[in-house]
């Protein structure tokens, strides 16, 4: 599809607008007067007057196809943001993208789909955001690595023993980000960090043995790429989703933000320890699935989101959530999904599998 020249407006199609990164989008979208939200969308909650265009539930794309933005901010969260994401990357259309899930569990069909459609592929997590910039459009030929970052969640430090018994509220106390409860309670099994490796596997085209992840407690450096000469280039700042959302929606220029620059007289502590795989295997689960590739990153992120709800429902365990996972990966053969059809096949048979073990537990 051609770009459409809107004199210098740039048209922001907003999907999970309820949300916590899509409520953060509509601040920047309303304080940069060259963004117009041409439609927005939830799964549930209303969204009426947000934008000209809205939808609640159904199918994303039909949306999309009635607004034509120039821009698409996918906030879902889960699978369900897989459509919208499709859409954007075949139809040239740029994707602003926080719903990682998508990227996730259909890696390879979404690359595809860019190379037909020809847009950008702008990330919105934070440290793929932060990644993106210090690599600057360098090739994966001289990158010595990518270091992930993470802050640990709220449970880092403890033992195994001392996560038998938590709550979904204690899971939900991140320590220094405010957003989403799937999003959080991943950050506290590490999933997050697992999902955010698969993510930044296919964004950046580096195999996994090139990308590590380090905790940084205060959050306040997003990613570090090692570049093959020595050099290493970080980014900073303090730990704000506006500053992604505001990159991706006003790139290539970098609006202004609310957001303050980083004060040193301010005791800013720059400490970084490795995570702890034993106590949150979700990590090394993640990695194995995405070295092992074909559907099993799919049936990785299925079977996470079906235990994290069962979880937050007070159904299965804090430690179940990585046991579920697990043993879900172990029961489905990982062959490659060829179309979208197989893929979401894939999904439903790894959803199949986790709520049987969810029963059997
Ligand atoms: N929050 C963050 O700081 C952060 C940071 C990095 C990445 N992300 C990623 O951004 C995504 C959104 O996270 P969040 O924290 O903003 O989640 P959230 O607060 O739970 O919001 C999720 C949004 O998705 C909508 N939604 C859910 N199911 C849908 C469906 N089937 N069709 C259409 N819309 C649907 C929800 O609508 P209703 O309100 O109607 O349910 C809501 O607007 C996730 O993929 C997360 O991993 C978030």
């Amino acid at each position: 599809m051609a770009a459409v020249d809107f004199h210098g407006m740039k048209r922001v199609a907003l999907l999970g607008a309820t949300g916590s990164i899509g409520r953060q989008a509509v601040e920047i979208v309303e304080s940069h007067p060259d963004l117009e939200l041409v439609a927005a969308a939830s799964g549930s909650r209303p969204v009426e007057g947000l934008a000209p265009l809205t939808q609640v539930g159904g199918d994303l794309t039909e949306l999309l196809e009635r607004a034509q933005p120039d821009v698409v901010l996918n906030a879902v969260v889960g699978f369900a943001g897989l459509p919208a994401t499709l859409w954007a990357l075949e139809h040239g259309v740029t994707l602003a993208l926080a719903n990682k899930e998508s990227l996730v569990a259909a890696g390879e069909l979404a690359l595809a789909a860019q190379e037909r459609g020809g847009g950008l592929l702008l990330p919105v997590d934070s440290e793929h955001s932060a990644a993106f910039q210090c690599l600057d459009g360098r090739s994966a030929e001289q990158v010595h690595s990518l270091v992930l970052t993470g802050s640990g969640g709220p449970f880092r430090g403890r033992s195994r023993d001392d996560l038998d018994a938590v709550t979904p509220d204690e899971a939900l106390a991140h320590p220094t980000w405010q957003m989403g409860p799937k999003i959080t309670v991943d950050s506290a099994t590490l999933a997050n960090k697992g999902l955010e490796l698969i993510e930044a596997h296919f964004l950046f085209g580096l195999p996994y043995d090139r990308i590590e992840v380090v905790l940084q407690p205060a959050s306040v450096v997003h990613a570090l790429v090692r570049f093959r000469d020595g050099a290493s280039l970080a980014h900073l700042g303090y730990p704000d989703m506006r500053v992604p959302i505001s990159f991706a929606l006003t790139y290539p220029e970098r609006a202004a933000t609310p957001v303050a620059p980083l004060d040193f007289s301010d005791g800013l502590r720059l400490e970084f320890e490795p995570p702890d795989l034993e106590t949150f295997p979700l990590l090394a689960l993640a990695r194995r699935a995405g070295e092992e590739a074909g559907t099993y990153p799919c049936a990785f992120n299925a079977a996470n989101e079906v235990a994290v709800a069962a979880f937050l429902d007070g159904r299965l365990p804090f430690l179940g959530i990585a046991a579920t996972v697990e043993e879900t990966l172990a029961g489905i053969d990982g062959a490659p999904a060829h179309d979208l059809d197989e893929l979401v096949d894939a999904d439903a048979e790894a959803r199949r599998l986790a709520e049987r073990g969810l029963r059997v537990a």
